[in-house]
């Protein structure tokens, strides 16, 4: 049964590989999480590299939807250093791999990472993502307001630009 853990320390090598195809996967199926072009194996460890090691500096944390053999996937709570914002968090890189969708993970990734701001003590999230898409679905259905639409805010992995919608969670504490 695959359970939401957050990975504090440094992963194994074959969770680490499961995160790098993960990602592979999420971009390769269109996800709009920052590439356009799927990024290559080296290109996709040093992205999970350098992610681990802002989670080691306490600037992030992550979250991993994983059983023994296999990881499902994953999302980061983006934590602001301005000194101004220590009251809220950035939901970022939500990826579920493309055959483990609609079994309620990203739900389950999302109810996570909520509970464990509010234990932090975090007041509001923010995100951002691709309007009309399913992940604004799923953070709709959990209760996200939106706060607006930007128009061709980020480029699609077919090269087209696209509206994102701006969503924040307040977060009972
Ligand atoms: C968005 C994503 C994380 C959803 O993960 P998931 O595990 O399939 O989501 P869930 O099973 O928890 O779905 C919860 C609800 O979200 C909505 N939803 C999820 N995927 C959907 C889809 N393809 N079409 C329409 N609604 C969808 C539905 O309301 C769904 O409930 P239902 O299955 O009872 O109808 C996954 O599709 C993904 O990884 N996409 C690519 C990466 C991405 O876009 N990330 C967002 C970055 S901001």
């Amino acid at each position: 049964m695959l359970t939401v853990k957050e990975l504090t320390t440094t992963p194994s090598l074959e969770l680490f590989s499961e995160l790098v195809e993960l990602l592979q996967d999420a971009v390769t199926d269109g996800a709009s999480i920052g590439w356009v072009a799927v990024p290559g194996t080296k290109d996709a460890r040093d992205y999970w590299t350098r992610t681990l090691e802002a989670v080691g500096r306490g600037e992030r944390r992550l979250f991993v939807a994983t059983d023994e053999h296999v990881c499902a996937g994953a999302i980061q709570l983006h934590l602001p250093v301005k000194a101004n914002a220590s009251h809220r968090g950035e939901v970022e890189k939500l990826m579920v791999h493309t055959q483990y969708r609609r079994r309620g993970i990203g739900t389950a990734l999302m109810q996570s990472l909520e509970k464990v701001g509010r234990d932090a003590g975090l007041k509001l999230l923010v995100l951002d993502t691709i309007s009309d898409s399913a992940a604004a679905r799923l953070y709709a259905r959990l209760g996200w307001q939106r706060a607006g639409e930007i128009p061709d805010y980020a480029r699609s992995t077919a090269g087209v630009l696209e509206p994102t919608t701006v969503f924040y969670h307040r977060i009972a504490h």
